[in-house]
């Protein structure tokens, strides 16, 4: 292996618990090489967010818990800010604490992305998956 850095981060006990359940299932020997998998993955979805160009339809996708402070509140704010760009939302209850919004959207790549980013960046959102498709039904890159 080539260069490594050690570091050393803070996460929550349960979160922690979480992922060495999710990594042991999945057979990783190290709890080092799955977060590095992790990163890496992390790293992926955010550059081909950034590279999406053009005209695109489909779904921005976020969990979040919504005791935490004024989630609620901001979740609803971007999207206003963002109302030429989406079509409608859907709002599912997942559990006691979670809440699961479908925000269907269509319009500029560029303006999708800034949504994503900006709804990934509020405290008590999870989770943000964009799920979108180019015009003529190809796949796109
Ligand atoms: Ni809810």
């Amino acid at each position: 292996m080539g260069d490594m850095e050690r570091i050393s981060i803070s996460i929550p006990a349960k979160l922690l618990k979480e992922f060495d359940e999710v990594i042991a299932e999945k057979g990783y020997a190290s709890r080092s090489e799955a977060i590095r998998d992790a990163i890496r993955d992390y790293i992926i979805r955010y550059k081909w967010l950034q590279s999406m160009e053009g005209e695109r339809a489909g779904s921005v996708n976020v969990i979040y818990n919504h005791h935490s402070h004024e989630v609620m509140q901001r979740v609803i704010d971007i999207q206003h800010d963002f109302r030429d760009l989406i079509i409608a939302t859907l709002h599912i209850h997942l559990d006691k604490e979670h809440c699961l919004e479908v925000i269907l959207v269509k319009g500029d790549a560029k303006k999708i992305k800034e949504l994503a980013n900006k709804l990934a960046t509020v405290k008590g959102v999870k989770l943000v998956r964009v799920s979108v498709m180019a015009p003529g039904g190809h796949i796109p890159e």
